[in-house]
């Protein structure tokens, strides 16, 4: 019998977990369903322990619902307890376990173009994104890890929870950098985030958290305009999905080839994360 497996978030329509997940099971001769729940405010928790009770293997949580997520397991990983976030849930031993996987997805796909040691790093946003990869790069020596936030108030509370890191607001930035990462979720709004000039001046190294397929994020556009390399979060899609499987499965699959496809035969869609 196909095991079962699904991503619940909202909006959910335009996830590409369930064709990622099964090109992943026919890489390993896995049999799986992997369907697509959109999650609703009022019923989240319901909708997850209904999920395994009946015969749920495995679940990705997406926005909005990953701290939920990580409030309603009984066991949580390490990491997952230090981002206060969950993607990935399972039943072990009748207990709703939890990881998550998105910062081990982040630093593989940036460890394809740059490594984080003793480089200048600016991260835009304070949000759900950006506390999910923040200790995956502190872990990974930067030289300085500053956070710019639009709302001051954001950034102050951000500050609080990760003293090793600098949080200012987005026009008080100073640059050169040699990494800017872009975890607003302005590209989700269509809307662009405006830095201070100096921040690109040493055409740093650009990631977007967001991605489009077949198609530049606005921060993408934005820095290779400057002459910058950049490129948009779809590899770290790909590679926490991987990492999720690994937990489910045991086995870690080939990332590049699923990569690949997704890049060369999806339609364009809305932008997303
Ligand atoms: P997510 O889980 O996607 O991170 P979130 O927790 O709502 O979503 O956080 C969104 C982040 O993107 C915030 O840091 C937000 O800045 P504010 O705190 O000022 O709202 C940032 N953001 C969204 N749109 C933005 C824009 N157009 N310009 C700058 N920052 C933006």
């Amino acid at each position: 019998m196909n095991q079962r497996f699904a991503v619940i978030g909202n909006p959910i329509a335009h996830s590409l977990s369930p064709i990622i997940h099964q090109c992943f099971a026919k890489q390993v001769n896995v049999r799986l369903t992997y369907e697509k729940i959109k999650g609703e405010d009022s019923t989240f928790e319901q909708q997850v322990s209904d999920f395994f009770t009946v015969d749920g293997k495995g679940l990705n949580v997406t926005v909005p619902f990953k701290q939920r997520a990580f409030v309603m397991a009984q066991h949580c990983s390490a990491r997952c307890t230090k981002a206060g976030a969950a993607n990935t849930l399972w039943m072990e031993a009748n207990q709703l376990h939890a990881d998550n996987t998105d910062g081990v997805g982040f630093i593989r796909d940036l460890h394809r173009y740059i490594s984080v040691e003793n480089k200048r790093v600016l991260m835009l946003g304070a949000g759900g994104a950006a506390r999910g990869i923040v200790y995956p790069i502190l872990e990974n020596h930067p030289a300085e890890l500053i956070i710019a936030n639009r709302t001051v108030a954001k950034a102050e509370a951000f500050q609080r929870a990760f003293p090793q890191t600098k949080c200012v607001n987005l026009h008080e930035v100073d640059g050169p950098f040699d990494l800017v990462i872009n975890a607003t979720s302005a590209s989700l709004a269509g809307e662009f985030v405006t830095l201070p000039a100096e921040c690109m001046s040493g055409k740093p190294f650009c990631y977007d958290l967001s991605y489009k397929q077949n198609e530049s994020t606005a921060f993408v556009q934005y820095a290779r305009g400057l002459g910058c390399q950049a490129v948009d979060g779809l590899g770290m899609l790909v590679e926490q999905a991987a990492e999720s499987f690994f937990i489910w499965h045991g086995i870690m699959p080939e990332t590049e080839e699923v990569l690949e496809l997704l890049r060369t035969s999806m339609e364009p869609v809305k932008a997303k994360r």
